[in-house]
């Protein structure tokens, strides 16, 4: 008997309306390694250099071939059982939302409908001049910065780099789901990254109840966390899944 799950299953029951707020570590078991880990992506490519948008003003060329091959690499992996794991809550109705910090799309992978994409995604591109959109096109992507199609201005990955505005949309989404629900189901993330990290709080002051699934200890475990699922997601998300009685949810592709 797995107590930690156990409680956490007790709580989904429960719940009205339970949301999750994820972070990288849910990707891990993907293969798209975390930013702050000993090995993870900022170990190797500073964020100063490689992910403010002074840093792509000053050097788009440098700046874009970083986010190209990551866009590249992300597009090569897929869900994991932690994210078909939260597909599956939400389809049997113990999950309302997914507000992601990711960027990666493998929520929508995996069957999620309901995902705020707090950060924007790595799959569209952004005009800097004329805010037009368009999808991150693999095949055609160069190693130049792209050019925007409508007006020719330099685009940049529709994601929110550090001293960007996190989306309007985005940001009233999250907050109207942090003021309703009475449960949070936080999921790999460090919580480090502010306005994203502030989520579990406003939840946590409204008295909702929150479980976090990680590897390590957070700054969310030492202040709010009621039960604390240690262990990677890809193990820990599948047991809460089936201790609700649901199949394994790996079975479940997105629709
Ligand atoms: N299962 C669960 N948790 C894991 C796993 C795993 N398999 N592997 C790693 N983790 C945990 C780590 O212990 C860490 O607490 O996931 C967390 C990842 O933290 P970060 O690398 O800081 O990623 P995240 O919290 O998502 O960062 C937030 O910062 O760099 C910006 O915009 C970027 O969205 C990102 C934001």
């Amino acid at each position: 008997m797995d107590i930690p799950v156990e409680n956490a299953a007790a709580i989904l029951r429960e719940s009205g309306c339970t949301i999750a707020v994820t972070g990288a570590g849910i990707s891990v078991e993907s293969g798209i390694p975390d930013f702050r880990s000993p090995t993870g992506i900022w170990s190797k490519y500073p964020p100063e250099h490689y992910a403010t948008i002074d840093a792509y003003l000053a050097n788009p060329a440098k700046v874009w071939r970083f986010w190209r091959q990551l866009a590249i690499d992300f597009a090569a992996c897929g869900p994991n059982p932690a994210h078909f794991a939260l597909a599956a809550l939400e389809r049997h109705g113990y999950l309302k939302a997914v507000v992601t910090q990711n960027i990666d799309a493998l929520h929508q992978a995996a069957g999620s409908k309901t995902v705020i994409e707090y950060h924007g995604s790595a799959r569209k591109l952004f005009c800097l001049d004329c805010s037009a959109t368009c999808p991150m096109d693999m095949q055609a992507l160069s190693d130049s910065p792209p050019r925007c199609h409508v007006c020719n201005g330099l685009m940049k990955p529709d994601i929110v780099m550090f001293g960007e505005l996190i989306p309007q949309e985005a940001l009233r989404a999250s907050a109207e789901w942090g003021d309703a629900c009475d449960a949070v189901l936080i999921v790999g993330t460090s919580a480090q990254v502010y306005p994203a990290a502030d989520l579990p709080y406003l939840a946590k002051r409204n008295g909702a109840r929150i479980i976090e699934a990680n590897i390590e200890r957070t700054s969310f475990t030492e202040t709010i966390t009621d039960v604390f699922l240690k262990g990677p997601a890809g193990q820990t998300l599948p047991r809460l899944a089936q201790a609700l009685g649901l199949e394994a949810p790996e079975a479940h592709a997105a629709e």
